[in-house]
């Protein structure tokens, strides 16, 4: 923690002088990285930083809300709050294929981080979540979901005070400048979100059960105290249907798969061995609690020969 403080004043510093009186710009996912840089320059400049909260749509329940009260209601930050939720499903609707979907979503979110960068008036620096695993790994291992790509004349010096930290540091950083434990520790979420987790072409009514089977699996998990044990859990929607029984009547509805792994480096990974009654009870919520769905599996794949996502 000492060291912690020791950091925040280094780089509090460094900011002021790097960046003057002029204003700052940041795509502020709500993630861990992008989440500390924001926490950061607020100490450092206030609001001289403009936040840009895109909503693709495609983040879990309560992720926007959590962005828009730690950030503007608590930190009194210039958060700029985009819904980009129909033009990223309109560009999506029909589209199946999984790397055409990372595409899609990665290139409609630089696009529409570009039109609100166009918007504001005297933008000279671009700050970024970046740390060192980024640096080490930037050799192509896996697509970044960073503002790279932005057009010539909207080229800004970049203000990355997180490009020497370690995860783990990060995370001791923003407990230190008061970021809730909810958005420090984390499970991994990748930038396409549930987008790769609503398999084949997106539907908004399969989107939506994906996002709240998602929130009763981490609600679950928090209260029996798996929350900080097991990396990632998580739930995916196949885009296909099975026949059940609901009160009695015949019910043709989606199935939802349950998924949680640990891993050290994500090359590998195990199944957690979750109790089998929370597994029941956890099945007995989603089938009663969410629209459209009629049965729960439990993913038993490791990886190899699975990965961590389905898609
Ligand atoms: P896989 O599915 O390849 O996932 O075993 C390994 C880790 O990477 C995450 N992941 C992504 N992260 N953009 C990201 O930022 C992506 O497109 C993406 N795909 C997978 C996944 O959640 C796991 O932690």
């Amino acid at each position: 923690e000492e060291l912690a403080a020791a950091f925040i004043e280094e780089q509090v510093q460094a900011i002021q002088e790097q960046v003057g009186d002029k204003k700052v710009l940041l795509a502020l996912s709500g993630g861990v990285d992008s989440s500390v840089v924001a926490a950061l320059l607020i100490k450092a400049i206030g609001k001289q930083l403009v936040c840009v909260h895109v909503n693709h749509g495609l983040l879990r329940k309560g992720e926007p809300e959590q962005v828009v009260q730690v950030f503007r209601d608590e930190m009194d930050a210039n958060l700029v709050y985009v819904d980009a939720i129909d033009r990223f499903l309109d560009k999506l609707e029909g589209v199946e294929e999984p790397e055409q979907k990372r595409k899609i979503i990665g290139a409609e979110f630089i696009r529409v981080f570009e039109e609100e960068a166009r918007k504001l008036e005297g933008i000279e620096f671009l700050a970024q979540g970046t740390i060192y695993p980024d640096i080490l790994e930037s050799d192509g291992v896996k697509a970044h979901h960073n503002v790279g790509g932005l057009p010539e004349d909207l080229q800004f010096e970049l203000v990355e005070p997180l490009k020497l930290l370690y995860k783990d540091e990060v995370r001791v950083v923003g407990k230190a400048l008061g970021l809730p434990d909810g958005m420090v520790y984390r499970q991994p979420f990748p930038g396409p979100g549930l987008g790769v987790r609503c398999l084949g072409a997106i539907t908004r009514d399969r989107l939506e059960a994906v996002r709240e089977s998602d929130a009763i699996l981490r609600e679950e998990f928090a209260k029996n105290g798996l929350e900080g044990k097991v990396w990632q859990y998580f739930t995916i929607i196949p885009d296909f249907k099975s026949v059940g029984v609901k009160e009695g009547k015949r019910s043709f509805e989606w199935p939802v798969i349950i998924r949680a792994v640990n891993t050290k480096d994500a090359m590998t990974a195990t199944v957690e061995d979750v109790p089998f009654a929370l597994l029941q009870h956890i099945t007995d919520r989603i089938t009663h609690e969410v629209p459209g769905v009629n049965r729960v599996c439990y993913d038993l794949t490791p990886k190899p020969t699975g990965t961590i996502e389905w898609e």
